[in-house]
């Protein structure tokens, strides 16, 4: 192994962890040697996600619950991953949801509920972790972004696109903010993968075809796509890298 890459010793906490992204994301950080712990509301479905993972790779999983809508939950969270483990060196946001609509009739309330989990969630999961980095000397965050971050569709995705570009801003704004800690912020920009969150979308006919057709390498994303660029901004590898989006797309973004 590049000995950068070996995460062996290290503590990481990944919100949305029994997700599609953030399970598969989980399981790479477990492979490279952290102990990983996975967060989200469902208890029964992290426990299913850390069984899985305990077969994949012989290391330590824990589950905690958490609502990343609260910011009482979130600091809950964070004391009991910090009395679990110690100390915690990677935090992974992979919580989220889309809600579509079309922009001139949007449901607000819905608007406010996708705000509060894909920004506010976010940027309360980097707050209250990024202060208990700064005091252990150095940590390394991740946010879930998207290609829709930077990338507008026609779909009713006004509410999802500009909550992704409001992580990337957290990102960048956060990275700067604690550069001179040690802590490096980044994100990752997938394209379309079909997890839970895009089952409404894969079922529509044609819709995967249609977005296959705009992917210079001609398919859509899979989470394991996503995995070895999470493990890479956890490493060492990465420590002079932050406040960047990398995307995991197949070209997209780098076409016209
Ligand atoms: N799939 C894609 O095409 C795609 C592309 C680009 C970016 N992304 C981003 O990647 C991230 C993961 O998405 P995914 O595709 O893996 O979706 P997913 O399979 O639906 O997983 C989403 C996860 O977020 C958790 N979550 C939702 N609300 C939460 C809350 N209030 N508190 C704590 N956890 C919460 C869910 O668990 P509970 O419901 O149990 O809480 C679940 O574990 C999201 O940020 C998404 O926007 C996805």
């Amino acid at each position: 192994m590049f000995e950068p890459f070996n995460l062996t010793g290290k503590y990481a906490v990944v919100v949305g962890g029994a997700g599609g992204i953030g399970k598969a994301i989980a399981g790479g950080l477990l492979q490279s040697g952290a102990v990983v712990g996975i967060a989200s509301r469902n208890l029964d479905s992290l426990n299913e996600a850390a069984d899985l993972l305990r077969k994949q790779a012989n290391g330590r999983v824990e589950v905690f619950q958490v609502d990343a809508s609260e910011e009482s939950s979130i600091a809950g969270l964070a004391e009991n991953v910090v009395k679990s483990f110690g100390r915690v060196d990677i935090l992974v946001n992979a919580q989220g949801f889309n809600t579509k609509g079309p922009a001139l009739e949007f449901d607000m309330t819905e608007w406010d509920r996708l705000y509060t989990v894909n920004v506010r969630g976010v940027m309360l999961c980097c707050k209250v972790f990024g202060k208990y980095m700064v005091d252990q000397g150095g940590g390394k965050i991740i946010n879930l972004s998207s290609v829709r971050g930077i990338r507008a569709n026609a779909g009713g995705n006004s509410a999802y696109c500009s909550s992704k570009a409001a992580v990337d801003l957290i990102t960048k704004s956060i990275a700067t903010e604690l550069a001179k800690n040690n802590v490096q912020v980044n994100a990752l920009g997938p394209v379309l993968i079909a997890t839970k969150m895009m089952e409404k979308v894969m079922a529509e006919p044609g819709r995967a075809e249609q977005y296959t057709r705009n992917i210079p390498m001609g398919r859509l994303g899979k989470v394991e796509d996503v995995v070895g660029a999470a493990v890479f901004l956890a490493s060492s590898a990465a420590n002079f890298i932050t406040g960047q989006v990398l995307y995991i797309d197949g070209g997209l973004t780098a076409a016209g």
